[in-house]
């Protein structure tokens, strides 16, 4: 039997110490994950026909090219299964694209795993292949050890039930569970394999075999496919970009940036801006930086070449002649440029003259994506846009500061979309702009929800609840409205929707819940703390009870604050005569409530409930507020006093006696 493997061996540094610096944030919290399991298909036998020598060594090969392609995508091990392993995407770290990370990973195992086979026959005359199970739901991240063993409590049988769709998955391929299918539908290709029951599930599991990616490749295209809402307001916002290609037009380049949260709408906009230029004859060459990007450098710019040279996924090889006919290597050292471009592009071709070093390589890439970028076309402008800038890897970035830096010299408009959090050195130059994308307010938010939803006035009061949860941004107005339609609250077609249960408590879709928790994971850890415990508060909060039941001094609380605000998650509600802050999104409110555990979560209520009473001031109009908080804090006893006082009013009773 092979000796138990600690994680600590296969986890890359970096990784390791991220975990370990986060260690203590990160322990104690519920969070929305992808699990995957992986495991040897007849390991017994396998262990018979090498004996336990040989096992042991292959067994290690087998690890080690698991870990690297979870690593990769970045999940973390934390178990080692005898033959196999449980990975984990979106803990310790919460990743926004968790399962799409996860799928990705097992595509490449899956992958990596052919030449592994074939070695593997070739020596033992045996196959060796593996089996992949997915499923997403909450974990419990628990206590994390030194060599990152980590304790995870399941809820709601997440990691039984991830273990369970593996055993379906056939050798040498992946399955998942409909949780997780939800979420990556579109972005991979998934064969239904009917309903099975699971043991962990009261209802049959709907289970998917993953059998390589989709044709989808952003979240925009998906919206797409399903159907655009109708495009409402950002009447500004295009009249800046108007004026901003005009500029182009008339004199030089120019670089845009579009920046806003995410789902508020940086990427509609520049669609519906790119086809009002492609309608008046103005050329548009786009890229897109992926989630998971980091993971693989240069994606983005592979793409924006691809489209700069009009090569499609599935061109076929005479591609290479095509290429080597195009204009723009005549401007450049094209017989190291050639070479270059084609291995970027994954052609094949003869290679260059002399090796090249990283940097010579990175220099002709610049040299060559300028001179596409400024090659003059009858003196017409053209647009350049790269979404998603805010995942760029290192490598394309740089090649993205020298592509700014040329844009003056000829005439692009280079339009470069990114959420808040995106900041870089070029934004400093005289040739940028920037866009701020802010939620949608008025008649065009109203427009966009009647569009959602329809016009049944029995929609009204869900209608409020909607937007007082969406808060203007689009993306969480169709999700939300989306999953009311998936759990049967709404009945009927999108657009004319008729409501079954007024009442139904709105929970956050899968679909925001980890865009939104890998926001608040970004935090400094006083940040994150002072964040959940004011969701604990409620959707609005005094800095008062902040100050009362937390250990922060007041300065360094109102500077926490500052900081929370200006990354958008909370804003005043108002000074006088006590501050009061909200939260920007009630969504944001509930994601960072529900990753507190319930005996922690229960305690605040306790101390929040407490801070109140001393804080002597309009306790019967508040009693409700109190009761409710007790309630939340496991006390009933407490809980009905105050509700009592609630219902009597601020009449005779003493607070005292309630305390
Ligand atoms: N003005 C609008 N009118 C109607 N629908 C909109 C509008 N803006 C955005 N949407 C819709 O909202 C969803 C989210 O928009 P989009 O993908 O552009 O957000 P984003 O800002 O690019 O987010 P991310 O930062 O995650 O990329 C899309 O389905 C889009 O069609
Ligand atoms: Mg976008």
């Amino acid at each position: 039997v092979p000796r138990r493997r600690a994680p600590t061996e296969y986890t890359p540094r970096h990784l390791a110490d991220e975990i370990l610096t986060l260690r203590s944030s990160l322990v104690g919290e519920r969070k929305f994950v992808t699990v995957l399991f992986a495991d040897v298909v007849g390991s017994m036998e396998h262990a018979d026909r090498l004996g336990p020598e040989l096992w042991h060594q292959t067994l290690d090969r087998f690890f080690r090219l698991l870990a690297a392609q979870i690593h990769r995508l970045g999940g973390t091990i934390n178990q080692f299964t005898g033959d196999g392993v449980m990975a984990l995407f979106g803990a310790p770290i919460a990743h926004e694209d968790h399962a799409q990370r996860a799928c990705h990973a097992a595509l490449a195992v899956v992958s990596a795993m052919q030449t592994f086979d074939a070695a593997f026959r070739e020596r033992f005359g045996a196959a060796f292949e593996a089996r992949i199970g997915l499923n997403s739901g909450d974990v419990v991240v628990g206590a994390i050890g030194d060599d990152l063993r980590m304790d995870y409590t399941a809820q709601g049988h997440a990691v039984g039930l991830a273990a369970r769709v593996e055993r379906l998955a056939k050798p040498g391929s992946v399955c998942m569970t409909a949780n997780t299918a939800g979420l990556v539908d579109g972005y991979f290709e998934l064969f239904a394999r009917g309903e099975h029951d699971l043991v962990g599930s009261r209802l049959p599991v709907g289970v998917f075999e993953l059998r390589g990616k989709g044709p989808l490749r952003t979240r925009l295209e998906i919206a797409g496919e399903r159907g655009f809402s109708p495009f409402t307001g950002r009447d500004d916002a295009l009249t800046s970009l108007d004026r901003a290609i005009e500029l182009v037009e008339a004199d030089r380049g120019l670089v845009v940036g579009v920046e806003g949260a995410a789902g508020i709408g940086k990427s509609r906009l520049a669609l519906e801006f790119v086809s009002r230029c492609r309608g008046r004859g103005v050329p548009v060459y786009r890229a897109h930086c992926p989630s998971h990007g980091r993971s693989v450098p240069l994606l983005p710019i592979r793409e924006l070449l691809a489209d700069f040279l009009a090569v499609g996924s599935d061109d076929a090889p005479e591609t290479a002649h095509r290429i080597e006919g195009h204009p723009v290597f005549e401007h450049v050292d094209r017989r190291i440029a050639l070479p270059v471009a084609l291995e970027l592009l994954g052609i094949e071709s003869a290679p260059p003259p002399r090796a090249l070093t990283a940097a010579e390589r990175l220099d002709c890439l610049s040299e060559l994506l300028v001179a596409l970028l400024n090659a003059p076309v009858d003196d017409k402008a053209r647009v350049v846009l790269i979404d998603d800038v805010h995942w760029i890897d290192e490598t394309s970035e740089t090649l993205l500061e020298r592509l700014v830096n040329a844009v003056p010299e000829g005439r692009s408009l280079l339009l470069l979309n990114f959420r808040p959090e995106y900041r870089a050195d070029w934004m400093a130059s005289a040739h940028y702009r920037e866009l701020g994308l802010t939620p949608l307010k008025g008649a065009p938010r109203a427009a966009l929800a009647a569009s959602l939803l329809g016009d049944d006035p029995a929609l009204e009061p869900l209608k409020k609840q909607i937007d007082r949860s969406a808060d203007g941004n689009p993306l969480f107005m169709e999700e939300l409205i989306r999953s009311l339609a998936d759990t049967g609250i709404l009945t009927g077609k999108a657009g004319a929707y008729r409501v079954v249960d007024p009442d139904a408590p709105i929970d956050v879709p899968a679909t925001l819940q980890p865009i939104l928790a890998a926001r608040i994971d970004r935090l400094p850890d006083a940040d994150k703390e002072l964040l959940t415990m004011a969701a604990v508060v409620g959707r609005e909060f005094e800095p008062a009870i902040l100050e009362a039941i937390g250990d922060l001094p007041n300065d360094e609380l109102h500077e926490a604050i500052a900081r929370l605000e200006s990354e958008q998650l909370i804003h005043t509600r108002s000074l006088h005569p006590d501050a009061r802050w909200s939260f920007h999104h009630a969504l944001i409110r509930d994601v960072a409530y529900r990753s507190v555990l319930q005996g922690r979560r229960e305690q605040l209520h306790a101390a929040v409930a407490q801070a109140i009473q001393s804080q002597g001031a309009a306790l019967g109009l508040r009693a409700g507020l109190i009761a409710y908080h007790w309630d939340a804090a496991g006390n009933r006893y407490k809980a009905a006093r105050w509700r009592m006082r609630a219902t009597l009013g601020v009449t005779n009773i003493q607070p005292t006696r309630f305390s």
